[in-house]
């Protein structure tokens, strides 16, 4: 190097390789969703297709399918053989609709969460929360909550079949979604009868919900607002899943206050949320 070079400020080795990745994998993920939303992971099964079988299969130009596909090559959800794309195992699990899970919902919920994340930047220098949540149109609150209920299906099922509700006779689900703890809970324990306290807007989709898959009248509805309501009463346990997250610390502090005044002695609380450490830096996938 000639000695009227400046030196350069990164110490050897440091590349911008992380800032990169991270910079750009907001593509990455834009990649997924349209992938998943035209119908690749569907079309596409164990033999595998090529290009033109794939393009006409899900009706899209063939000029697009093959970055749709290519992309979803180097970013590990399809396998490419000679000119057949088919899926990866995990893509097949969870993206096909023929595996043990579908998370087909939750890359819709991201796509239409990801319109309030436009406005991050100023959520973080005015100090509040997007509002996401709370100002739905039907169809989006539709789709988001059914990509929650996705996105949370595995720890519904942990929960159902981890923790002993058979000491509880009665179980209190707060901004209980779609119903999906109470399903699979209920099914487990057939002595214990739920009740469902959420927005009025969600109480209609969780009805309906119970409703399309399952014939169990154990559950009792209950319209409200967890920041304002009166709680009900006669529940010995109550569960509070990725709702903490939701709200401001004030408000979690007020909210945990009013339930504990309306639990008897000897109740118990459940949380399920995205915990991180102490000093709030792991897992990655609990920072937002
Ligand atoms: C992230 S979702 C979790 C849903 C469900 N518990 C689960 O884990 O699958 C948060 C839920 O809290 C509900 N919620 C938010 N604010 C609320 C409020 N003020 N009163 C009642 N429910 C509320 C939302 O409608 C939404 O269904």
């Amino acid at each position: 190097m000639s000695e009227d070079l400046p030196e350069a400020s990164a110490p050897t080795g440091v590349t911008p390789e992380l800032i990169m990745q991270l910079g750009t994998s907001f593509m990455a993920t834009r990649h997924l969703i349209a992938a998943a939303e035209v119908g690749v992971f569907e079309a596409l099964g164990e033999d595998g297709l090529d290009l033109d079988a794939l393009a006409a299969r899900i009706a899209i130009p063939r000029r697009t399918a093959r970055i749709c596909a290519d992309a979803m090559v180097a970013l590990g959800l399809l396998e490419r053989d000679g000119p057949l794309y088919r899926n990866s195992p995990v893509a097949d699990a969870f993206l096909s609709g023929r595996g043990r899970g579908d998370l087909r919902p939750f890359l819709r919920y991201l796509d239409v969460s990801y319109r309030a994340w436009a406005e991050f930047t100023g959520a973080i220098r005015a100090g509040q929360g997007s509002g996401f949540i709370t100002g739905l149109d039907p169809e989006a609150q539709r789709v988001f909550s059914a990509g929650v209920e996705s996105a949370t299906a595995g720890s519904a099922v942990a929960l159902a079949e981890s923790y002993d509700f058979g000491q509880h006779r009665r179980l209190l689900d707060l901004g209980g979604g779609t119903g999906s703890f109470l399903i699979r809970i209920l099914s487990r324990h057939p002595a214990l009868e739920g009740g469902l306290f959420e927005l009025p807007h969600v109480v209609a989709l969780a009805r309906e919900n119970l409703k399309a898959q399952t014939s169990d009248r154990r559950v009792r509805f209950y319209e409200g607002d967890l920041l304002r309501d009166q709680l009900p009463t006669g529940y010995d346990a109550f569960l509070l899943a990725n709702v903490v997250h939701v709200f401001t610390p004030e408000h979690n502090r007020d909210l945990l206050r009013r339930v504990h005044a309306s639990a008897p002695t000897g109740a118990r609380l459940l949380l399920v949320d995205f915990w991180t450490n102490a000093i709030h830096t792991q897992p990655v996938s609990s920072l937002p």
